[in-house]
């Protein structure tokens, strides 16, 4: 696992936050999803170690958390709200439409290792809704037709990248 000096600086900074060095096993995990994009398996041995607790210890977090990712992801991360008004107003079409466009299924990587396309809890924009997060930046009301447009949008910038 190779995390990046900030997050590692992060790391030994939230351990300091807690009265017991176990307490920070979720802090650590979101930290080094934040840097990796999931958790590698050479992670759950290195937090215990860090933590000095056993390795089943931080597996079990994991595990019991849906919002962590045990694979890698695309290189961009679309997330399509699932959420009440999302759902209403059409997110998972939205999110079909991601797939169709990208040749893929939700949880996946893209063939061409692009995009992974997730299904996420409201993003607190229901009044613009359905909404996506591609990475760090919110797009509102995303039918199928603005699905295409980001799409194109993310096809090309790869194109010019090769
Ligand atoms: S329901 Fe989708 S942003 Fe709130």
């Amino acid at each position: 696992m190779n995390l990046k000096s900030a997050t590692l600086q992060a790391i030994d900074e939230v351990i300091t936050h807690y009265p017991s060095k176990r307490s920070a096993t979720l802090p650590l995990l979101h930290l080094i999803q934040e840097d990796v994009g999931y958790i590698p398996e050479d992670a759950i041995p290195w937090i215990a170690a860090k933590l000095e607790i056993q390795p089943i210890n931080v597996y079990e977090v994991v595990t019991f958390y849906p919002m962590f990712r045990r694979k890698p992801i695309g290189r961009r991360h679309i997330k399509v709200c699932r959420t009440l008004s999302c759902a209403l107003l059409g997110g998972y079409k939205t999110c079909a439409a991601f797939e169709q466009e990208f040749n893929t299924h939700r949880g996946e990587v893209s063939p061409d290792g692009e995009v992974t396309i997730d299904f996420v809890e409201c993003l607190a924009s229901c009044g613009t809704a359905p909404v996506v997060l591609i990475d760090d930046d919110l797009h509102e009301k995303v039918d199928g037709a603005k699905a295409k447009q980001l799409s194109d949008q993310i096809k090309q910038e790869a194109a010019t990248r090769r």
